[in-house]
């Protein structure tokens, strides 16, 4: 090691959160030369590595470090690869904007869900597997519902895979019995619910205005998109108010604030959705339960996909971070809208828009 170089302690770094003070018992730390890492991009395992196969060991690195500035508990000293090696993959993988990069180390990671539990519809792909994963890898056992029992079943068994509490139950959102005998077998297997996240959608007819808009597709886009979620919170609400404690998010859409054209379904479905987050918070604003829904711009995911390539045009080119979300970006924030600590917000519409809706 060569004197010189920039030495940043993480807590100054404008890229970092403040970490510490963090004091770490030796049941959780027992040889901080011997600590394994685990290093996660948008949820995913990347690098793993162990404090006892640095090439510099800890003591001598502090010691080092310490004559050129006053370490102190929670200090964060970042090492690691040169720019552009691209992650040390082959193929290299480059990071790109919206992008999450979480360091684990041993046991000191954020685990927010711990001893809890939550359903996530449209689970098996998309946003909904993107929060389901999230809420899994922080702690929770985690129900995976969806309609397309194959891929629900494909996707469950890879976070099974990875040691992450998952289970899948098939269920049609849209149909009143399917949401009531799911969710009692949700309740039956892994006990009540503490957080519910209704994702499941369909987009229906896009770059078709309304005078060629099939009556049958409108009636099927409310049925799945508003009447699922009446039927996914009506179903779920008794439990938490019993307990005193819940959080219910409903996905609804940028599409609902503003009003998409070319596909009124969908709009007018996800307004629907909005009115009926502020209408159902305001019934229980002291019962421990919150009520929140959260209206993304365009994310990347099959529904965009398979929608008119003229609409995806029109949508992404009203967003001011001229780009597309990515699902972490929606993990993220549905993660923390069903956490404790999103404690004074119900009836609210969270924007996720890159910047297209300020209000
Ligand atoms: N992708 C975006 O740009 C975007 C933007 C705003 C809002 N949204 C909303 O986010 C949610 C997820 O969208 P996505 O992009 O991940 O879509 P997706 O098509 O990738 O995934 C949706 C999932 O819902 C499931 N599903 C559909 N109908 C169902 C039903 N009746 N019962 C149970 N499961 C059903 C599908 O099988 C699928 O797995 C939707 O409500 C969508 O409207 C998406």
């Amino acid at each position: 090691m060569e004197r010189g170089g920039q030495w940043t302690k993480g807590k100054s770094c404008d890229t970092f959160n403040p970490a510490g003070p963090l004091l770490a018992t030796l049941i959780e730390v027992s040889d901080s030369a011997r600590l394994s890492m685990s290093l996660h991009v948008n949820g995913d395992l990347r690098q793993r590595g162990s404090t006892a196969t640095m090439i510099f060991s800890i003591p001598r690195l502090i010691h080092y470090l310490s004559q050129f500035m006053t370490l102190e508990p929670g200090d964060l000293i970042s090492t690691g690869t040169p720019p552009g090696v691209g992650l040390g993959m082959k193929p290299p993988q480059y990071l790109r904007p919206g992008d999450i990069v979480e360091l684990e180390i041993q046991g000191l990671g954020q685990r927010r869900f711990e001893n809890q539990v939550a359903v996530v519809t449209g689970a098996a792909a998309g946003l909904g597997e993107g929060i389901a994963k999230r809420l899994a890898r922080e702690g929770a056992t985690v129900a995976f519902l969806d309609r397309d029992e194959t891929r629900l079943l494909k996707t469950v068994a890879l976070y099974q895979a990875q040691e992450l509490n998952a289970r899948g139950y098939q269920v049609d959102i849209a149909e009143e019995s399917s949401v009531r005998t799911t969710l009692q077998a949700v309740e039956r297997d892994l006990g009540p619910s503490d957080m519910m996240v209704n994702c499941a959608g369909i987009v229906g007819p896009t770059n078709t205005t309304i005078l060629d808009y099939g009556a049958d597709d409108f009636d099927r886009v409310i049925k799945v998109n508003l009447h699922g979620s009446f039927l996914m919170t009506k179903y779920t609400l008794p439990s938490m108010l019993k307990r005193r404690y819940g959080r219910v998010l409903l996905i609804a859409s940028i599409s609902g604030k503003e009003g998409n054209p070319f596909m009124c379904g969908y709009s007018a479905s996800k307004a629907g959705v909005i009115g009926l987050v502020k209408g159902i918070a305001k019934e229980f604003p002291e019962s421990g339960v919150t009520v929140n829904g959260l209206a993304p711009a365009v994310i990347m995911t099959d529904m965009v996909r398979g929608c008119a390539p003229e609409q995806v045009e029109y949508m992404t080119a009203r967003i001011p971070m001229r780009r597309c979300g990515t699902i972490e970006e929606v993990a993220a924030m549905s993660a923390w809208i069903v956490s404790r600590e999103c404690s004074f917000s119900t009836g609210f519409i969270f924007d996720l828009s890159g910047g297209r809706a300020t209000y």
